[in-house]
C-alpha cells in the first residue's frame, strides 16, 4: 500500500480519520488529501533543491485548489501554472504573482494579457508565434516581462528508461537540434519588451532514473555555453521541469529528492565549468511527486459480479470520470478494502471497475480483494492525489467528487461535491 493511510481496528484511517466517517460526511467517490503529507513532500523538495540555491515550482496541473496553493506558498515553493484557469485559482488564493511561472504551448492573448497584468514572475515562451504575441502585448503595456524559452533536447523519458531521439516530434518547445532554439534566443534577446532570463526543458513524467534528466541537463547547459559564446547572451536561469516518479504499486522505486537534486546540481556545475560559463540558477517543477502520494480515492462498492473461472468484477460509484489514468495510460494502482480488513477471508482475483457506460472503464485491472467483498464496502485507491481530480470529467453526466483535506483528526472540504444542479445550470439551450 503506497498510500498515506493506516489501518486502525480494521478500518483505513487518513490523517487520523476513518474512511467510513469521511464517506458518511462527504459522500463517495471522495478525494482525500493528507495535508501533512503534502506539506512534508513539498518541504522535502524545497530543502533538497533550495539548499543548492535552486527554485522549486509546484506544478499546479497535478492538483490545484485555493487551499493547495496556500500550502504551496506557506511551504516556500513557487508555482507553475499552465492556463488562465490555473492562474485564476492561484490569484484567488493570493499566491504572490512574482512567484508564479506560466507555461503552455498555446496560451491565448487573453491568458498572456492576464499574466502580464497580474505581474507573474516568469513566462515560458513555447513558440515563435508566442514570442511575437507576448512582445506586442508587453509593448502595449510598457512592461518588460522576464521570460524563459522552452527548448526540446531530443531526450524523451519514459519510466525506467530514456531514449535519445533524433527528432523532436511533439508539440512543445523549440528544438535544439534544428536551430529553432537558437533562433528563438536570438529573437527574444532582440525584443525590447522581453527580458530573456533563461531556458526551460521538461523531458517527461513518472521518471525513476536520473539518466534522462542528466542528459537533458548536459545538452541544455552546452547550449547555454553556445549562446554565451556565439550570441554573447549569458542566461542566468535553467529550469529542468518536472517528471519525478512516484510509487503507485510496490515495484515502483521513486528517486529520493536529495539524490536527484544532487545529481542535477552537480552535472550543471560540471558542464558549466567545462565550458567556462557562470552556473545558472536551477529550477524544477515537481507536481506528481508532491501531490500524488498525498491523496487517496474512496469509493463505495455497488455491485459484485463473479465471472466463473475468471475474476470478480467489483463496481464502484465512480470510475473513469474521476480517474482516467488507467484507461488513458494503462496506469497501475493499488487498492484495498478500506471499511474493514476482511482478514481471514480468502482473496479473490478482482477487477475494480466504475459505473460508466463502457467496458474500458477500469480503475484497477487486476487486484486481490477478500472473497466476501460486497455492496456497501468502501475501497480505497492509493496515490491518486495527482492528475485525478485535475483530469476529472462529467462523462455520463456524473457530478465530480469532493476534495477533502484531513489533518490531525480534522477534515474539511476543499472542493465541494458537484451536484446535478451544477451540471444543469450550464445547460442553457
Ligand atoms: N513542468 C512541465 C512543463 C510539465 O509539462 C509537467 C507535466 C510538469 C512540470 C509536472 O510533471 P510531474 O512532476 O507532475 O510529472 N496527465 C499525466 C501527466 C502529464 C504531465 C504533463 N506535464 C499523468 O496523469 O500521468
Amino acid at each position: 500500500w503506497p498510500g498515506t493511510a493506516e489501518r486502525l481496528d480494521g478500518e483505513l484511517t487518513v490523517g487520523g480519520i476513518g474512511v467510513s466517517e469521511l464517506a458518511d460526511r462527504y459522500g463517495t467517490p471522495l478525494f482525500v488529501l493528507d495535508e501533512a503529507e503534502f506539506r512534508s513532500r513539498a518541504g522535502e523538495y524545497r530543502d533538497a533543491f533550495g539548499s543548492g540555491g535552486a527554485d522549486v515550482y509546484y506544478a499546479g496541473k497535478a492538483l490545484l485548489t485555493k487551499a493547495v496553493a496556500r500550502w504551496v506558498r506557506e511551504e516556500g515553493l513557487k508555482l507553475d501554472v499552465c492556463s488562465g484557469g490555473e492562474l485564476a485559482v492561484a490569484l484567488a488564493a493570493d499566491f504572490p504573482p512574482e512567484r508564479i511561472g506560466m507555461h503552455g504551448n498555446n496560451k491565448s492573448e487573453e491568458e498572456l494579457a492576464r499574466a502580464l497584468d497580474a505581474g507573474v514572475g516568469r513566462i515560458v515562451l513555447d513558440s515563435f508565434d508566442e514570442i511575437e504575441r507576448l512582445e506586442r502585448l508587453a509593448a502595449e503595456r510598457g512592461s518588460v516581462p522576464d521570460v524563459l524559452v522552452r527548448v526540446t533536447t531530443g531526450v524523451e523519458a519514459h519510466t525506467h528508461e530514456f531514449v535519445a531521439t533524433a527528432h523532436d516530434d511533439q508539440k512543445f518547445g523549440l528544438a535544439l537540434s534544428t536551430g529553432a532554439a537558437a533562433e528563438a534566443v536570438r529573437r527574444v534577446s532582440a525584443a525590447e519588451n522581453l527580458s530573456l532570463v533563461g531556458l526551460h526543458s521538461h523531458i517527461g513524467s513518472q521518471i525513476f532514473d536520473t539518466a534522462g534528466f542528466e542528459v537533458a541537463a548536459a545538452r541544455v547547459t552546452r547550449f547555454l555555453a553556445e549562446t554565451h559564446r556565439e550570441l554573447g547572451v549569458t542566461l542566468p536561469e535553467l529550469n529542468l521541469g518536472g517528471g519525478l516518479g512516484i510509487a503507485y504499486v510496490s515495484s515502483d522505486t521513486p528517486l529520493d529528492p536529495k539524490t536527484i537534486a544532487h545529481s542535477l546540481l552537480d552535472i550543471v556545475q560540471r558542464e558549466c565549468d567545462t565550458h567556462g560559463i557562470p552556473v545558472p540558477r536551477l529550477g524544477v517543477e515537481p507536481g506528481r511527486a508532491i501531490a500524488g502520494p498525498s491523496g487517496i480515492t474512496v469509493y463505495r462498492v455497488g455491485t459484485v459480479k463473479d465471472v466463473e473461472g475468471l475474476r470478480t468484477y467489483v463496481s464502484v460509484d465512480g470510475g473513469m470520470s474521476d480517474n482516467i489514468r488507467t484507461a488513458l495510460y494503462g496506469s497501475e494502482y493499488t487498492c484495498l478494502l478500506a471499511s474493514r480488513n476482511g482478514e481471514g477471508t480468502e482473496p479473490v482475483l478482482a477487477r475494480l471497475v466504475g459505473k460508466h457506460c463502457e467496458s474500458g472503464d477500469i480503475v484497477v485491472p487486476d487486484l486481490y480483494l477478500p472473497r466476501d467483498v460486497r455492496a456497501g464496502d468502501l475501497v480505497a485507491v492509493a496515490a491518486t492525489g495527482a492528475y485525478c481530480h485535475s483530469m476529472a470529467s462529467n462523462y455520463n453526466n456524473l457530478p465530480r467528487p469532493a476534495v477533502v483535506a484531513v489533518r490531525s483528526g480534522e477534515a474539511r472540504a476543499l472542493v465541494r461535491r458537484e451536484t446535478e444542479e451544477d451540471l444543469l445550470r450550464r445547460d442553457v439551450g
